[in-house]
């Protein structure tokens, strides 16, 4: 037997096999030749919620969740927020190098000047009632986006590829500002070619009669940063409808849309928006020890706690506790900052949570960061959703290169009746009943 491979012998048939180790996994496909009969269809896995299955290979984002370690292309998340724009991080996760200064100043010129939306579009938006989701407009929008670019669907071009991934870059934040004007009823504001990507969204979310709107420095890095630790974050529920959705060769438009629906549950990324809403249901510093009793007793979970991956303190949580004293400099601190922190502490010393190895993660803080800036809570998810769209689109162009690519499909393991006769209608009764209990 070869040192790289894993033996299994089946009790059943006293079978023996040679499974080859693959990168630290094995080959679920290599499983399939374990059988108790010939007739035996093989072995599957069962992986409910994928808790320990790759789906792919990627280059793009590295976590070590037990060290609380994010890389993106290699780059700690740390040094990547520290001296890197949005543009730069976004060039890098696309591909997969850092760009040069030209290559820079030309990608930031290409995706300035497609910021803009087709008058149909925003026809599309003003459309909605007063008071719709912004998340929901924003996810329909990208849908509908795929109506007036069918060339997206030209998705084994690269140079097609390339152009929706800057269209979808250079418009989410219009599309994002668009839903949030019309929420106050405002005019929407056409975006600002001589503006920076996250100046130029500020400008078009809260320019009201001035010639030109003037972002604050601080408040505009502050916001480029959170984009920078939103970019991407490998496998996660969004990403993989992202693959899944990409993976039937489905257009870009559609699969960004299909993605941004799924980062809208409270699970995912909705998760900001709840945090918010579970500190205004805390009310005070001197509530939090009786929440929190109140969660250990199984009545809710602390929203903003927790994480698939992070066993440890999520870095992007650390980083934005730094984003979050710059822009309090200048808006004066948000009052719930104190509940979070009283909420934080407590749980960071109670044995529930150390035993689950439960942290705060990125949206633990980050609602009372946009809060303070001015963003009601529907708009945080949308927040999210902006820069999570270049690692999707970075994750999607990567499957679709993938030799190994195929459509997503999962099996499953049958837990219905067996084969059975169609009773006609009028002989129902007792089965209808059945149905009804
Ligand atoms: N509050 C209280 N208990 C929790 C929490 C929480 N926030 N999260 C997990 N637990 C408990 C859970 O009840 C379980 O306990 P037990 O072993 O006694 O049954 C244990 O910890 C393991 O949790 P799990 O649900 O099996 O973990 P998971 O990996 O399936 O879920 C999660 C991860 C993020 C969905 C979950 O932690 C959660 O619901 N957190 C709150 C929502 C949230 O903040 N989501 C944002 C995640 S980060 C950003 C993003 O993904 O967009």
């Amino acid at each position: 037997m070869e040192k790289d491979t894993l033996s299994i012998i089946d009790q059943r048939t006293k079978a023996g096999y040679g499974i080859p180790l693959f990168k630290g996994t094995v080959r679920a496909m290599d499983l399939r030749q374990i059988k108790a009969d010939p007739e035996d269809f093989g072995l599957m896995t069962y992986d409910p919620a994928f808790l320990n299955t790759a789906s792919c290979q990627s280059s793009i984002t590295y976590i070590d969740g037990d060290k609380g370690i994010l890389r993106y292309r290699g780059y700690p998340i740390e040094q990547l927020a520290e001296t890197c724009s949005f543009l730069e991080v976004a060039y890098l996760l696309l591909n997969g190098e850092l760009p040069t200064e030209a290559r820079l100043k030309a990608w930031v010129h290409e995706v300035t000047h497609h910021t803009m939306i087709h008058e149909t579009t925003k026809e599309l938006l003003q459309g909605f009632r007063h008071d719709a989701h912004p998340m929901g407009m924003f996810i329909s929008t990208l849908a509908a986006l795929s109506t007036v670019y069918p060339d997206a669907r030209n998705i084994h071009n690269a140079e097609s590829r390339r152009h929706q991934i800057v269209r979808l870059i250079g418009k989410v934040p219009t599309i994002a500002a668009y839903a949030y004007r019309h929420s106050l009823g405002f005019p929407y504001v056409y975006p600002d070619n001589e503006l920076s990507y996250t100046e130029n969204f500020m400008s078009m979310l809260w320019k009201m009669a001035e010639p030109r709107y003037r972002a604050n420095a601080a408040l505009a890095r502050a916001l480029d940063v959170l984009f920078i630790l939103h970019a991407d974050h490998e496998q996660n529920c969004s990403t993989n409808v992202m693959r899944a959705v990409g993976s039937s060769h489905a257009d870009p438009f559609v699969a960004t849309a299909a993605a941004a629906a799924a980062l809208s549950g409270p699970l995912h990324g909705g998760a900001n928006e709840e945090v918010l809403k579970m500190l205004d249901e805390i009310g005070s510093k001197g509530r939090v020890p009786a929440y929190i009793e109140q969660v250990k007793a199984g009545h809710g979970k602390l929203r903003g706690f927790g994480h698939r991956i992070y066993k440890n303190y999520d870095p992007r949580a650390r980083i934005i506790k730094w984003a979050a004293d710059q822009v309090f400099e200048v808006t004066g601190k948000n009052p719930k900052l104190e509940i979070a922190l009283e909420l934080e502490r407590i749980a960071l010393e109670d044995e529930y949570f150390v035993k689950r190895k439960l942290y705060p993660n990125v949206d633990f803080y980050s609602g009372i960061i946009y809060q303070a800036m001015g963003f009601k809570p529907d708009m945080f998810t949308v927040l999210f959703a902006i820069p999570r769209t270049v690692g999707w689109l970075a994750q999607w162009h990567e499957m679709l290169e993938d030799p190994e690519k195929k459509i997503a499909r999962p099996r499953q393991i049958y837990t219905g009746y067996p084969e059975r006769n169609v009773i006609p209608v009028e002989k129902r009764g007792v089965q209808a009943l059945a149905v009804e209990r």
